[in-house]
C-alpha cells in the first residue's frame, strides 16, 4: 500500500477521513509506504520556511493518527532521488494530450490564471513514479485522485508494452464513504484548505472546531436521513458515521427525533 499527501497546506478532516484513517485501518494487512510529497507541493509557489514546518507537522500527524513507524515506512519524497528520476522517464513516454486532460491540472492552472509552471503539468507523471517505484498493489486515496491513478495505470501499461513487464499495475483503493468530504459552508464543494470557514484543520483548537461545526450550513428539513438531496446534512452525518464507526442505520436511529442543533452539538464534540 502506497500513498502520499502534499505539504502544501495544513492537513484537514478531508485528508484524514479520505486518506489517513484508511491507511491506519489497513496498515496491519499490508506492507506500507507513506510519503510526504514535497516535490509535488512546489509545483505551486511555497514559502521555504513554511514548507519546512509543514513537512515536519505532517510527519507528526501521520504518527499521531496511528501509523506505526515500526511497521510502516514514512519518508519525505525529495530524500529519495529515484522519484524524480523515474518521473523523467515517464515524462518521455506520456503523450502530452494525456497530461493536458487532467482535471486537477486545469483547475490549479486556472487558480494561478494560466501562469502555471511546467512542473504543474508534469505533476501526474511524478505521482505515477511515486506509486510504480514500489510495485504497489493499492493506493488508498480520496475520490479526487481517481483520474491520476487511472493515468498511472495507463503509464505502467504503456511502459510494459514497450519495454517488457517492468511495473505492477496498481489499483485505486477508494472507500465508498468519506471519499469526498464536503465543505461545511457549501455541501456542493469539497472540503479544502482554500476555504477555512468550511474546513476543519486537524490542528485547529477545540473551540475553533466546535464553532465551525455549529456554523455548518444545512437545509431546513426536519427528519434525519442520509439524503443526496440535502448535501449539507449528508456531509455532517457522514462525518459522524466515520468518526463514530457506526452504520448509516445506526446514525439515523441515534438522531431520530432530534433537531439539527443537537446533531451539530454532538458532532462537534466527536470531531474535537
Ligand atoms: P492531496 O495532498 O491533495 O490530498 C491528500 C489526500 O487527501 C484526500 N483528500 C480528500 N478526501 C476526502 N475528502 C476531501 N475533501 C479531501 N481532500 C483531500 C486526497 O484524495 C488524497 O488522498 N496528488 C496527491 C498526492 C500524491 C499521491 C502520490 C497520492 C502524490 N503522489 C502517490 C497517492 C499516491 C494529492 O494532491 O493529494
Amino acid at each position: 500500500m502506497f500513498s502520499g499527501i502534499q505539504p502544501s497546506g495544513d492537513l484537514h478532516l478531508g485528508n484524514y477521513l479520505g486518506a489517513i484513517k484508511n491507511w491506519v485501518d489497513a496498515q496491519h494487512d499490508n506492507d506500507n509506504i507513506f510519503c510526504i510529497v514535497d516535490l509535488h507541493a512546489i509545483t505551486l509557489p511555497q514559502p521555504p520556511a513554511e514548507l519546512h514546518r509543514r513537512i515536519r507537522d505532517q510527519a507528526k500527524i501521520y504518527v499521531a493518527s496511528g501509523l506505526d513507524p515500526k511497521t510502516t515506512a514514512i519518508f519525505v519524497q525529495s530524500h529519495v532521488k529515484e522519484h524524480a528520476e523515474l518521473a523523467w522517464l515517464f515524462n518521455c513516454v506520456t503523450p502530452l494530450g494525456w497530461a493536458n486532460r487532467m482535471t486537477q491540472f486545469k483547475e490549479k492552472s486556472a487558480e494561478v490564471k494560466g501562469q502555471s509552471s511546467v512542473g504543474l503539468l508534469a505533476y501526474p507523471m511524478l505521482m505515477a513514479a511515486d506509486i510504480l517505484l514500489y510495485q504497489t498493489d493499492g493506493v488508498p486515496v480520496g475520490d479526487d485522485q481517481r483520474q491520476h491513478i487511472e493515468l498511472t495505470r495507463d503509464i505502467a501499461q504503456t511502459f510494459n508494452h514497450h519495454y517488457g513487464e517492468v511495473f505492477k499495475v496498481p489499483e485505486a483503493w477508494i472507500r465508498k464513504e468519506g471519499a469526498r468530504i464536503m465543505s461545511l459552508q457549501d455541501g456542493a464543494k469539497k472540503m479544502s484548505k482554500s476555504d477555512p470557514p468550511g474546513c476543519v484543520f486537524l490542528l485547529d483548537e477545540p473551540e475553533v472546531i466546535a464553532t465551525k461545526v455549529k456554523r455548518a450550513v444545512t437545509d431546513s428539513g426536519r427528519d434525519v436521513r442520509f439524503d443526496v438531496e440535502r448535501p449539507g446534512l449528508l456531509n455532517l452525518l457522514t462525518i459522524y458515521q466515520l468518526l463514530s464507526g457506526s452504520t448509516r442505520d445506526q446514525v439515523e436511529g441515534h438522531f431520530e427525533w432530534q433537531g439539527y442543533g443537537a446533531i451539530k452539538r454532538e458532532l462537534a464534540e466527536l470531531v474535537v
